[in-house]
């Protein structure tokens, strides 16, 4: 939780999406060449399609896996974590990179997993790194079962979202970034924030803006950055 001493910083929440590293080089998903314009997400990113093709998943997986490895923190990354010098921050992110990690956010939590883990398919096995490898069919957990990606896919539960919930409500200020908040229960986390916190969407487009968000239309690499030296410098 966020520090609850009487000195304690001002708490920010970061709720980030695919948008946030498309400038890093990251597809999104939703946008006119996003991944789900070009994939059937019901063959790539559901169990059911795991078990129909799994070999076509693990294809889909490594080749973004090995584009994320690639991939580097973009201005809008390292804004929210030079943040952390002046505040007390949290991200809260639907991304499977770890672009957040990489430019020095330090508490992130990841609702849809990380694509750079792989566990078992029944779950019980404990995630492997992979370091940017790809997972190869055959390629078994220690409960022999067959390795997939650590990644929540639709039907499946979304992870921390208690904890997520309690930092968003709890929030001074929230940070909406990069997301078509179009996912639940991810987007509802935004509906969370209390009516006194500070509250900025910033995207390209959405496809609704959360009560009592101000909208800031632009590039997260442009905006973000602004934003958090104001919240800086206004510490
Ligand atoms: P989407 O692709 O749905 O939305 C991306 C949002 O980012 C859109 O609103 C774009 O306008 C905006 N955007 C694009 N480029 C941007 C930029 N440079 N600066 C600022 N904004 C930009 O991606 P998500 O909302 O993250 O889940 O998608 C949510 C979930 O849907 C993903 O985590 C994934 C997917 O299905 C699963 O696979 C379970």
């Amino acid at each position: 939780m966020y520090d609850a001493s009487p000195s304690a910083r001002r708490r920010v929440a970061v709720l980030s999406g695919a948008g946030l590293s498309a400038e890093s080089g990251l597809p999104t998903f939703r946008d006119s060449n996003g991944l789900w314009k070009q994939h059937d997400w019901r063959h790539l990113a559901s169990p059911r399609g795991w078990r129909e093709n799994p070999e076509l998943v693990l294809d889909f997986y490594n080749a973004r896996r090995a584009q994320a490895w690639a991939a580097v923190p973009n201005a809008a990354h390292r804004a929210v974590a030079a943040l952390e010098s002046a505040c007390d921050v949290v991200v809260i992110t639907q991304n499977v990179d770890e672009l957040h990690e990489r430019a020095g956010s330090t508490r992130v939590l990841h609702l849809h997993g990380r694509l750079d883990y792989a566990r078992g398919t029944a779950g019980s096995a404990p995630a492997r790194r992979l370091e940017g490898a790809p997972i190869r069919m055959g390629e078994l957990c220690e409960q022999g079962t067959q390795l997939r990606p650590d990644v929540v896919w639709f039907g499946e539960a979304v992870r921390h979202l208690e904890e997520a919930a309690s930092y968003v409500q709890a929030a001074d200020i929230v940070l909406v970034v990069g997301t078509s908040l179009s996912v639940q229960p991810a987007a509802s986390l935004a509906d969370l924030a209390s009516a006194s916190a500070r509250k900025v969407l910033v995207s390209l487009d959405v496809e609704r803006v959360p009560d009592g968000f101000k909208f800031l239309q632009g590039r997260a690499t442009d905006v973000v950055p602004q934003l958090a030296q104001e919240w800086m410098d206004d510490a």
